[in-house]
């Protein structure tokens, strides 16, 4: 019996790897972040499979779960949104399968920060400019520890994906502009690859407002940086006296 701890993409079903479907289509038990993951998912589990949606489970009910499928030997899908090393909070549920002695492995994912770079055909590293993504999020009930502040990581004037944060859209943008010029780049891309996908452009200057026009409160991301408008830029990639390896 294995636990396997599977990235299901930012919504769009199809973005899933093709190991993480494979392993879903056997897994008899699943369990799903249903405030995130599409439900979807389950057409590719098995028929009699068992369907747990997380949202309303503490990690306590997850245990019982996980217990009661070691003593059927039945294999565990469970499914993150995106990828599951951010902001998954998989580091619990492994230390659990470890107490169980229960097997466990991670199937990657598509994290929302890539498709939605996807979907805005951009590159979030810019020949010529900066070659950094910082992945962040404002604190909530998680603290974020004070050396990795927003006004702090936005000094590097690298892309930045901020996560978790778009309920406090403001604080964010105050934050930004203690090191960042107003006129920068901004979008907020919320609930990419849905069907109700919409992205927001604007600058650290009025995307607060655009955003609470919207209303827009979650299940959003907040891209920052100037690379999200180089679009026009080269890289030497492809330059013909460039002869390069990762072609
Ligand atoms: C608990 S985190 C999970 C992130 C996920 N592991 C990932 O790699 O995308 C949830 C946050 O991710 C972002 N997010 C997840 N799915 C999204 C989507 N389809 N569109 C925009 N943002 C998304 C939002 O910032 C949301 O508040």
């Amino acid at each position: 019996m294995k636990v396997y701890f599977i990235g299901a993409g930012p919504g769009d079903v199809d973005l899933i790897t093709v190991k993480g479907r494979d392993i879903l289509s056997r897994c008899r038990v699943v369990i799903f972040a249903g405030s995130l993951v599409s439900p979807r998912h389950l057409d590719f589990a098995p028929e009699d499979a068992e369907t747990h949606d997380s949202s309303s489970l503490s990690l306590d009910d997850i245990r019982k779960i996980l217990m009661s499928a070691r003593e059927r030997g039945l294999d565990v899908a469970r499914l993150h949104t995106g990828d599951p090393s951010l902001y998954g909070a998989i580091r619990e549920q492994i230390e659990m399968c470890e107490e169980l002695g229960i097997d466990w492995e991670i199937v990657p994912g598509v994290s929302s920060a890539f498709a939605a770079a996807a979907r805005l055909g951009v590159e979030y590293t810019v020949p010529g400019g900066t070659q950094t993504l910082l992945f962040t999020r404002l604190e909530g009930r998680t603290p974020v520890p004070p050396e990795e502040s927003l006004a702090l990581l936005a000094a590097h004037h690298s892309s930045i994906a901020i996560f978790l944060s778009i309920h406090d859209i403001d604080k964010v943008t105050g934050q930004l502009l203690e090191s960042l010029p107003p006129s920068t780049p901004v979008v907020v891309a919320a609930r990419v690859t849905w069907p109700d996908e919409s992205f927001i452009r604007g600058t650290l200057s009025d995307i607060a407002e655009k955003v609470r026009s919207a209303g827009i409160t979650k299940t959003a991301l907040i891209l920052v940086g100037d690379a999200l408008e180089s679009r026009r830029r080269r890289s030497c990639l492809y330059h013909e006296e460039f002869k390069h390896g990762y072609r």
